[in-house]
């Protein structure tokens, strides 16, 4: 039986640091979430404001995903994205977290050179952006890598089933694991973990398969596009906040109602174009 974390609303937490008191969320930790019933709460971050503000409101875990491709350079894959990029973005998210765990995106090109290339570059991410992990997409074609950089003492959060970078082998983002092809997805899901991954994301699957592989493994599965079953769910913040239009999936779910980002901004303008901004009590006096 899972038990829903309380949702805090920003107004409830303290204005100090102190709403960030509570221990951080670490690598077991997140397992004993798992084995609690206590649901685990991901969210993409990209930069400092928004990392703090996630924290504060009680995330635990924040993905500095290469979704960033999308929502913030507007490429229409994630393929693009550099490590250097995915480094700089890092830094950043590690600076506004107090409690959240941060894990890095391996970008597209990083993960097939094999264990040590791909410890070289988890290395770097570690060493300068102070994160705590990294993210391979990939099932039992990643075991290997996985197993690697886990004896190194890199924690790895793995990937399976609707992984973005696969875009052009898949031929679009398609659902997977439907039908006979569940039988696959869960062969990912048990070889990641077996080769030692502290998490796995579950993209795009049917609710019921995500259900099986979350009771088949030990450590716990974050879903997105996953159904309820799983330990934990993920969102892409710009998508939780609505603030992405150009693809909006069906598993999307927008906090913000009527495109309130939008709206505010439409506001402004009206105010700047009607003299209403800046007022008095916006200016300085002499
Ligand atoms: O890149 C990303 O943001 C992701 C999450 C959606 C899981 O991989």
């Amino acid at each position: 039986m899972k038990r829903a974390i309380v949702p805090q609303s920003m107004s409830a937490l303290p204005a100090s640091p102190a709403g960030a008191a509570a221990a951080p969320v670490t690598v077991p930790g997140l397992q004993r979430m798992k084995r609690e019933g206590v649901r685990i709460v991901s969210t993409t971050a990209y930069d400092f404001s928004f990392a703090r503000l996630l924290d504060k409101a009680g995330v635990d875990l924040l993905l500095v995903g290469d979704s960033l491709g999308m929502v913030i350079q507007g490429h229409s894959t994630t393929l693009p994205v550099t490590l250097e990029q995915m480094i700089y973005h890092t830094a950043a998210v590690v600076r506004g977290a107090r409690r959240a765990m941060v894990v890095c995106d391996m970008p597209f090109g990083f993960c097939h050179g094999g264990g040590v290339a791909v410890m070289d570059a988890a290395v770097r991410v570690l060493k300068e952006t102070g994160c705590h992990g990294v993210k391979l997409e990939g099932g039992v074609r990643m075991a290997e890598t996985i197993r690697f950089l886990w004896e190194q003492q890199v924690p790895v959060l793995a990937h399976v089933g609707l992984t973005p970078q696969s875009v052009h082998a898949f031929g679009g983002f398609k659902v997977q694991g439907r039908g006979e092809d569940a039988e696959r997805v869960m062969a990912d899901a048990v070889a990641v973990a077996e080769a030692g991954a502290f998490a796995v994301v579950l993209e795009g699957i049917p609710a019921p398969l995500a259900r099986r592989i979350t009771e088949r493994l030990e450590i716990p599965t974050i879903g997105i596009g996953a159904g309820g079953q799983c330990d934990g769910q993920v969102l892409v913040m710009h998508d939780l906040l609505g603030i992405y239009e150009e693809v909006v999936p069906r598993f999307v779910k927008c906090y913000l109602p009527d495109r309130t980002v939008f709206h505010a901004v439409g506001r402004f303008v009206d105010d700047v174009r009607s003299g209403q901004f800046p007022t008095e009590e916006h200016s300085f006096t002499e």
